[in-house]
């Protein structure tokens, strides 16, 4: 069993992960925080300010690259690996793709006033982004689940459910 978990920044995928890991036993990778160990820089923001998108996009790449073989995981991908094709087909192996959808607002809602992300500090560049990418998310993926009304445990639960048959 391989699961990637696509969506937009804060629609939930590190914590759904999370559930996931604990309730089907399944191996968590945080595909951020792999990059963060390549980059040797702190925070995902250092490595934006100082080396660039380019930079993480790149390091993004070796990271799935390295993912290839990897069975019964469940993989919390940074935002922009769910929109990215080649990505995505190195990451999906054998494995099944579920895109966590959230409204704009939502995201925002979440958000509060602070942000750790750096691609979210510009409000109005974040939601055209977010236009850009909705419908990529949803190409790519096998399965998709609506967040805005469901607790990350329903989430979860949802998706064990449509995964039943596999499991
Ligand atoms: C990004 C999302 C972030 C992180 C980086 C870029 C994006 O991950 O990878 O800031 O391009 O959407 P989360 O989706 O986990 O916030």
């Amino acid at each position: 069993m391989k699961i990637i978990l696509t969506g937009f920044m804060y629609s939930g995928k590190s914590s759904v992960a999370k559930q996931l890991e604990n309730k089907i036993n399944l191996k968590r990778i945080e595909m951020d925080n792999l990059v963060l160990q390549k980059s040797g820089r702190k925070t995902i923001t250092d490595i934006f300010e100082n080396d660039g998108e380019e930079t993480f996009r790149k390091l993004e790449k070796l990271v799935a690259q390295n993912l290839k073989g990897q069975t019964n995981v469940v993989i919390s991908t940074g935002g922009g690996v769910g929109v990215n094709e080649e990505l995505l087909n190195t990451l999906k192996i054998e494995g099944t793709i579920i895109y966590l959808h959230v409204t704009f607002e939502k995201i925002l809602q979440r958000m509060g006033k602070h942000t750790s992300r750096p691609l979210m500090k510009n409000r109005m560049h974040a939601e055209k982004l977010y236009n850009t990418r909705l419908p990529l998310y949803r190409e790519y993926a096998d399965i998709i689940v609506k967040t805005d009304n469901h607790t990350i445990e329903e989430v979860s639960d949802l998706i064990i459910n449509e995964l039943r048959d596999d499991l």
